[in-house]
């Protein structure tokens, strides 16, 4: 791809010593399609310029905040102005920022969760009607080529009608109170300011569900919830389970924690029909077992054989050649640019070659988030969703 013709996107957030934003230069730098045109990387605007610097940012475009960067971008020749912003702040800073920039003419691939509650996902959602702009939203495991192949897989009805859904993410870095001790990544998500309605829920619980329902290709009609903070003196939860009921009959279970001292990033997915079932894990993201009633059990493997179209064109190596959470990262990237060049107005459908997470998941996660809250706080045994 042409210089001229790669994508331009700006940064808000991700400035020096932040986690995500690196990660997602990385994914948008993969294929070659995007270059990084400006940056508002920190709320400081001293740390902005110098991540700039270090990024190869034109120091013209560091801008101080979101407002400044939004004004100066779209003052600029079309040919030159950014085409979409990557927004990777703090939970509270995703409405506001994805809304002005919508409003102001921009695309926008947000971090997750959407917004800080329902009320606010709802606004960007009108943002997005409004504006004919492109949102999209890194639920980064629907990345994963073999999550794509699970979603084929159950889609077609190899299990048969499917009965049990079970998935669960389990960290432990939050196991001790590192909150109160300078921690940066841990401080704003144990804020409710910051992080929103839920903690452990918002931040990873999210993603669990999102999958849960994406690979499915099922609705959880009601839940019933559990939520605790297990580090005394915390405000928000630490540590949370589900039990779910889809529409249609099938049972889940959705355990989500980030006080399992020791685990590392353990997402696991399970999902059971009535003649068989798969597992699949995060940290060994490129072996999906199946276990059948009637034969032995089947590895599938990223690149070797068996695989769906859908999912080969979410590879990049060859079998038995690692690849990983970047690499997952980068395919929502690649298709929410084929989205832009192609002048859509929202991701193409579940099951077609480029869809990736934007404004349905979005509000979708945050209608969880809230039913879980309720849930946890009332007497009620089950709440709708
Ligand atoms: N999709 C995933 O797998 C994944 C993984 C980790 C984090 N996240 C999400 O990414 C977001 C950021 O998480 P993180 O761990 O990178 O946090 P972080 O604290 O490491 O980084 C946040 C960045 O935002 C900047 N910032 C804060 N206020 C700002 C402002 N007003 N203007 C410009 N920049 C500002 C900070 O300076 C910092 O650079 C969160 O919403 C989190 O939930 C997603």
């Amino acid at each position: 791809m042409s210089a001229s013709s790669k994508l331009r996107y700006g940064m808000v957030g991700g400035g020096e010593g932040a986690f995500i934003g690196a990660v997602h230069r990385m994914a948008a730098a993969l294929d070659g399609d995007y270059v990084l045109a400006c940056g508002a990387f920190s709320g400081d605007a001293a740390r902005s310029r110098r991540s700039a610097e270090a990024l190869g940012v034109d120091p013209a475009r560091a801008y101080a905040g979101l407002d400044a960067m939004l004004a100066a971008e779209a003052a600029l020749p079309q040919d030159q102005r950014m085409q979409a912003l990557a927004i990777v702040t703090p939970n509270h800073l995703h409405a506001p920022m994805a809304i002005a920039a919508l409003d102001a003419g921009f695309h926008v691939f947000s971090e997750k969760p959407m917004a800080l509650n329902l009320t606010e996902a709802r606004a960007i959602e009108a943002a997005v009607g409004r504006s004919g702009k492109l949102y999209g939203l890194a639920f980064t495991y629907s990345g994963y080529p073999l999550i794509e192949e699970v979603r084929v897989r159950v889609a077609r009805s190899d299990f048969g009608r499917v009965r049990l859904v079970q998935v669960e993410y389990s960290q432990g870095w939050l196991s001790l109170p590192i909150d109160r001790d300078g921690n940066k990544q841990a401080e704003w998500r144990t804020d409710p300011a910051r992080a929103g309605l839920g903690g452990c829920l918002g931040d990873i619980g999210t993603h669990a569900f999102q999958l849960a329902e994406h690979v499915s290709g099922l609705t959880v009609a009601e839940l019933s919830a559990d939520l605790t903070a297990h580090v005394p003196g915390r405000r928000l939860d630490d540590d949370v389970s589900a039990l779910l009921r889809f529409a249609g009959g099938a049972r889940g279970v959705l355990k989500a924690s980030q006080v399992a001292a020791g685990d590392e990033n353990g997402l696991r997915l399970r999902i059971h029909g009535e003649r068989g079932g798969l597992d699949w894990s995060q940290m060994e993201p490129n072996t999906l077992t199946l276990r059948w009633l009637d034969r032995p059990t089947e590895i599938i493997r990223a690149g070797g054989p068996g695989l769906d179209a859908l999912t080969t064109a979410r590879l990049r190596t060859p079998a038995g050649h690692p690849e990983g959470y970047i690499e997952a990262f980068a395919n929502l990237y690649r298709s929410f640019g084929r989205a832009v060049r192609a002048g859509a107005t929202a991701p193409p459908p579940t099951g077609a070659p480029d869809w990736f997470p934007g404004i349905t998941d979005g509000v979708r996660t945050m209608t969880f988030v809230e039913a879980m809250i309720e849930n946890n706080a009332g007497s009620a045994k089950w709440t709708p969703l």
